[in-house]
Formats: C-alpha cells, structure tokens, sequence
C-alpha cells in the first residue's frame, strides 16, 4: 500500500510513525510518502517538496505514484477543498471536505450551526462594521472575548480584560486587518471560565468514535503565562473530562454537530476536535477544528493500539459503525521544545543535540515539527521545534519520562515549558 501524508509538523511524524505499523503497510513494495515532513519524518517517509497548499502538484504526485491513502493533517489544504479534489479524482483521501471544514475555517459559519442546533457555547454577536462592533465593546462587561472569524494560525483570538484591550484586538482585526480577510467579519464573544479539553472523534458522518481526552497548554510560559502559541505540550488522557462528563460532551456536543453538518447538506467526515470550556455551567465549545490536533496527536498516536489505516480506511467507507477502537490505558505526555522567541521571532538552523541518547529510552518518542537536515546535522527550522512524548503508567511517570528525555536533548535558545501535567497530576491525588 501507498500512503501519502500532508504536512510538516509533530502531528504529522505522529501520523506517519502510527501509519507505518499498520499491518496494511507490511506488503512489498509498501510505501509512505510525507509532503513536504521534516528531518524526522525523512527517517520513516519518503519526503518530497510539494507545499502542503499546493493542491494540483499533490493531487498530480498521488495520480502518478498511484497513492491509495492520503491523510491531511493541517487545516489550509482542507479549507481549500483538498478532499473534493482528490475524491473527484476516484483517490482515497482521509480529511474533511471543503464544505464541512468550514466548521474550521469560519468561526460565523460554526457559530451560527451551534445555535441554530442548541450546541452549548458562548453568547457572541457577529460584526462587519468596525465603529458598531466598538460600540457593543461599551456595553459589554470585561473580560471580553474578540475572535477573527476565518483562519488566522491561532492567533486571530484576542481575550482582553480592559476595554482599551478590546478596541485594539478589533482594529488590529478590522483595521490593520493582520489577519487578511480572515478579519472581514468579527465575533464578540462572551468570556467563558474553566479549564480546557480538547476532544477529538474519528466519524464518518454517521457514526461518531471519540479518542480519549486531551488537554492543551498554549500559552509560552508556565502557569499559563504570557502569549498564545500552537499548543507547548499536552497530556492524555485530561482527568477534567470524567466519564459522565465524556458522555454529555458526545450526547450534547458532538453527535448534535456531526448530525447537525448532515442536516445542512455538509457531511462530515475525517476527524472532528472540539476545543471545549468545562464551565460550572458545564462543557461548552470555544472552537471547531477539522482536523487532528498538534500537539494532541503526538500522544493520542502512543496511545492507540488499533491499526489506524483500518479506521481511516472505514470513516472513507462509511463503514465505522460497530468498530470499536482500542487505546493504552496508561497516560502520556507530550513536552514541546521550541527555539526562544517564539512565538515571536526566533532564530533558525541551530544544530540539536542529543537526539540518539533520546531516542534510546523506553516508551519516549521524540516527534519533530520545526526541523531540517543541514550537512547531515539536524537544525531547528521551526518555532516549535520538537515534542517528546511518553508514555508512563500513570501521569507522573509519563511526565517524569518526558522531562527526562528532553533533559538529554538541547541546542542555543532552547526553550520549553517545565510544568507540562502539573495539573494532570494535582488532580490525580
Ligand atoms: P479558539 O481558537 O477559538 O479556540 O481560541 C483560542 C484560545 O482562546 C482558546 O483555546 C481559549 O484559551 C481562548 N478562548 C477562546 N474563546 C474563549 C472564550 N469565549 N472564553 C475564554 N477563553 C476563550
Ligand atoms: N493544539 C491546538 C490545535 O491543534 O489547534
């Protein structure tokens, strides 16, 4: 079998380390192409410089290498309607189609779905014009929540907790329009307290397999501190979401959304995240995304003992219903080393260390995202430069291993969280 992955990042040497134990990649001639990866995608895939937005040179590469599986992991090709291409083509490709990742790729379009199918999240209030969305900020309490409404790499969400803050997000959106057209509507949202939980679900339209938990921490610094980032490192499964809670999420959440996008004529098929507030007045969602997390997968993937080709293979075929997918009990963790100064500027190409002596400790992967390979060396190339995930037999073990494995590894600048799982395992007591 041949398999194509879309991307560069952790989530995707995640993906391809799962794709390349599947029992369907054992035949002769088996192959696992990566566009365009990253020096540790390289070890394991076949990586080949077509741009992850670079719809018609992917879609010519699959026709001529014959490719029987394409998985997408990020959100532009997605949005630009990858899938639809691909599927026109008579090509198997894993992912959400253009019209369902809108869910994604416009915050207006998922709102409006939530509400019009009673899918808790916050109060907000849609705008296109800059001086009527200025003076809804005045009537509004703090803290305040001001959203782009399309794609803007996880920045385009400003929480301000004084009005000045406020106004300056929605010119910053409407004005300076940092975000593009990303920023031609705008949504004011209510603030939501709690802790976070992402939550992701194989489905194929119709049945929907929910993976375990997970939970982010996105800010740079510990104690959530200072700015937003991708994501510096995240652990499963998230203690928060309990069982009784897991089945609220499905029942009120997650089926009403897959079901809701069928109702629309906007089938959704691939994988669909929910980035939920557990508020006092229970789980609510913050966002949609249309697609594996970064860095959820890097754990979730150590977590999965099912072959995950069979369950891509079957959310394509429509055929999840009955499948029961199999997961380690045991927790992970993933710690994001990233190169100082993101997420801000940084600097690129410092030679990392200690990568072998890493990868020689038990049940540790070391998942690249911003690497590349420079004179045989491996260089960061990237503001998150690498996860390192463990599993342990409970949290604080899978934290103590992460820690112990990033301890080996370093190059100038090297910046990481220290308090990944804190939480986890405060909780855990
Ligand atoms: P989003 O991309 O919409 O998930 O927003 C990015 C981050 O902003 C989230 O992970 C939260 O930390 C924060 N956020 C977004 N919406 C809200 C809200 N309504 N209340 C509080 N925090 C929010
Ligand atoms: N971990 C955040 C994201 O994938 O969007």
């Amino acid at each position: 079998m041949k398999v194509l992955v879309v991307g560069s990042g952790g989530r995707e040497h995640a993906l391809i380390w799962k794709i390349s134990k599947s029992s369907r990649l054992t035949a002769h001639g088996s192959r696992i192409f990566c566009a365009p990866g990253n020096a540790g995608i390289s070890k394991i895939a076949e990586c080949i410089s077509i741009g992850v937005e670079d719809i018609k040179g992917l879609l010519s590469f699959a026709k001529e290498e014959l490719i029987d599986l394409t998985v997408v992991g990020p959100e532009g090709p997605l949005t630009l309607g990858i899938v639809d291409e691909f599927e026109k083509a008579g090509l198997r490709i894993f992912g959400a189609s253009k019209r369902a990742a809108e869910i994604e790729g416009s915050k207006v379009f998922s709102k409006a779905l939530m509400k019009k199918y009673g899918i808790p999240t916050a109060e907000y209030e849609v705008f296109t014009d800059r001086d009527k969305a200025i003076s809804f900020l005045k009537e509004k309490g703090l803290p305040i929540v001001v959203k782009a409404s399309g794609l803007a790499a996880g920045k385009g969400v400003i929480v301000a907790t004084t009005l000045k803050e406020a106004v300056s997000a929605v010119d910053l959106i409407m004005k300076d329009r940092a975000f593009g057209s990303a920023g031609d509507e705008l949504i004011i949202e209510e603030f939501l307290e709690g802790e976070e939980v992402s939550l992701l679900a194989f489905t194929d339209g119709k049945t929907v397999l929910p993976m375990p938990s997970a939970q982010d921490h996105k800010r740079i610094f510990d104690n959530d501190e200072g700015p937003n980032t991708g994501g510096m490192g995240v652990y499963s499964p998230a203690p928060i979401l309990t069982e009784v809670l897991l089945s609220k999420v499905m029942r009120e959440i997650m089926i009403p959304t897959v079901k809701g996008m069928a109702s629309e004529g906007r089938p959704y098929k691939g994988v669909l995240y929910a980035g939920l507030m557990m508020t006092r007045k229970g789980p609510k969602v913050l966002e949609f995304n249309a697609r594996f997390g970064d860095p959820e997968t890097q754990p979730l993937m150590m977590r999965m003992n099912s072959d995950i080709v069979e369950v891509m293979e079957a959310v394509i075929k429509e055929r999840l219903f009955g499948i029961k997918i199999e997961w380690d009990d045991r927790p992970s963790v993933c710690v994001v080393m990233a190169a100082g100064g993101y997420p801000g500027d940084y600097r690129k190409g410092n030679e990392i260390i200690g990568l072998d002596d890493a990868a020689g400790m038990g049940e540790v992967m070391v998942f690249h995202a911003g690497t590349a390979l420079k004179d045989s060396k491996i260089v960061t190339n990237g503001g998150r430069v690498l996860g390192v995930t463990a599993l342990g037999s409970d949290i604080r073990e899978a934290v103590n291993k992460a820690y112990q494995a990033v301890s080996k590894i370093t190059w100038e600048g090297v910046h990481c969280r220290k308090d990944i799982g804190r939480r986890a395992i405060s909780q855990a007591r």
